[in-house]
């Protein structure tokens, strides 16, 4: 198979970029190592910012999110022992907000949008391997049904997530890695139950840190810091909705509609990023090349900004031969990179309970959210890096 641009993985990265790029006549195929419904069987997070939801429409796949999907003006900071005080995004950002759409259901769009539109995806590929990467004819080769396949191509992304193939075929001596491992993880439950509060809850106890978020009006998300030791079948539902409760204001323990979890599961918080996002003719691109704790939200958001680099770089080299775009992608996405690493891991050490904290680091870190909500400079800067720094 011979294509203009080979992209690793079929998570929302990888297909959006595709998508993206076949609209525009660019020829694409997509290599995905599981089957489409592995894909949409994962439950991800739900905060889309307004740059991804604009991608989504530019895609042609944002009628669904438009329709089904909810317009946050803002989520409230529980804390200081039972005070509720709202980040009102929109009057501090600037007349911004946020979508709240299921990355699952995103996911779903995307690939309902591809079939529809004709690109080729390659399901169940295995043992992809990257070769000739610095050369200028990069083939991709893979195994699908037992059958050996290789894709000639012009560029190779890799968007295969964290422990996918792309970044580790870059030489050791050319990558650098950087890495934060919080001493906690999130236990989630999605529950066909009414949300507690319209919009998200962030909540920070002496207990641990607490979420109260939503896939829509009759399906809540919540999630309960954990120590790392904890396992999920260690959690019955009803301890669950206990500790929950005790995390939040007495107000809002008190309305918690409680049912039965429809998926319950524990994630490792982990900081990571890897430099340089090119090499030769392979492009990194969204969970393959950096991750976030999910505390700001900026997961999928993080990955918007590079593909949105990446399709307008190969439009430029595709429709008028620039490669300034190409050259300097690296170099861009890494700047939005790390500004929201740098927000993720402030609302994350904010927000949840250091163990080995001293009480003066306790102190200092209550005093960090009696200030944000003195300042409307400070809800200036936390509500522009929620609603996404401009791209
Ligand atoms: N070969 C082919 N495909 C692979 C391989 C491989 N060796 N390894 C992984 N994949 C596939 C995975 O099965 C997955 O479908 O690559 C895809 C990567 O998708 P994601 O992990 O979802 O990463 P990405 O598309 O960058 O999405 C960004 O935003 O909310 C955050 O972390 C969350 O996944 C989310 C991310
Ligand atoms: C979620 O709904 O899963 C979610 C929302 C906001 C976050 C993290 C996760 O910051």
């Amino acid at each position: 198979m011979k294509v203009q641009v080979c992209i690793i993985g079929g998570g929302p990265s990888g297909l959006l970029l595709s998508q993206l790029l076949h609209l525009k006549g660019i020829a694409t195929v997509v290599l995905e190592k599981h089957t489409r419904e592995h894909v949409l069987s994962r439950i991800r997070a739900g905060v889309l910012e307004h740059g991804f939801a604009a991608l989504m429409r530019e895609a042609q796949c944002g009628e669904r999110m438009d329709r089904e999907g909810e317009i946050h003006h803002g989520f409230f900071i529980a804390h200081g022992g039972g005070r509720m005080d709202r980040v009102d995004l929109h009057r501090y950002s600037g007349g911004n907000s946020v979508m709240v759409y299921g990355q699952t259901e995103l996911t779903r769009d995307l690939y309902d949008g591809r079939e529809k539109s004709g690109a080729p995806t390659v399901f169940e590929a295995a043992d992809v391997a990257l070769h000739d990467l610095t050369s200028d004819r990069p083939f991709v080769t893979c195994r699908r049904n037992g059958e050996a396949l290789r894709v000639d191509c012009d560029y190779v992304v890799g968007a295969d997530g964290f422990h996918g193939v792309s970044r580790k075929s870059i030489p050791a001596g050319v990558l650098r890695e950087y890495e934060r491992v919080y001493p906690f993880g999130w236990l989630g439950v999605l529950s066909r139950t009414k949300p507690v509060s319209p919009e998200l809850i962030y909540a920070s106890h002496e207990r641990g840190f607490a979420l109260c978020s939503l896939r829509s009006q009759v399906l809540s998300r919540y999630y309960i810091q954990v120590p790392l030791s904890d396992r999920v079948e260690d959690w019955t539902d009803a301890a669950f909705w206990e500790e929950l409760r005790r995390r939040l204001p007495a107000e809002v323990a008190a309305r918690l509609v409680t049912g039965a979890s429809i998926e319950k599961s524990i994630a490792p918080l982990r900081s990571y990023v890897a430099e340089p996002m090119r090499h030769g003719r392979l492009f990194l691109a969204g969970d393959a090349a950096h991750i976030v704790p999910p505390t700001g939200a900026r997961g999928l958001n993080s990955a918007a900004s590079d593909i949105y680099y990446l399709y307008h770089a190969m439009l430029a080299h595709y429709q008028h031969g620039d490669d300034a775009g190409l050259d300097l992608y690296s170099q861009k996405a890494l700047a939005r990179v790390w500004k929201a690493q740098r927000f993720s891991w402030w609302m994350t050490t904010t927000l949840h309970r250091f163990p080995a904290n001293s009480p003066y680091e306790d102190k200092l870190q209550a005093t960090e959210l009696a200030y944000l909500f003195s300042s409307e400079r400070a809800l200036g800067a936390l509500a522009e890096n929620y609603v996404g720094l401009p791209f």
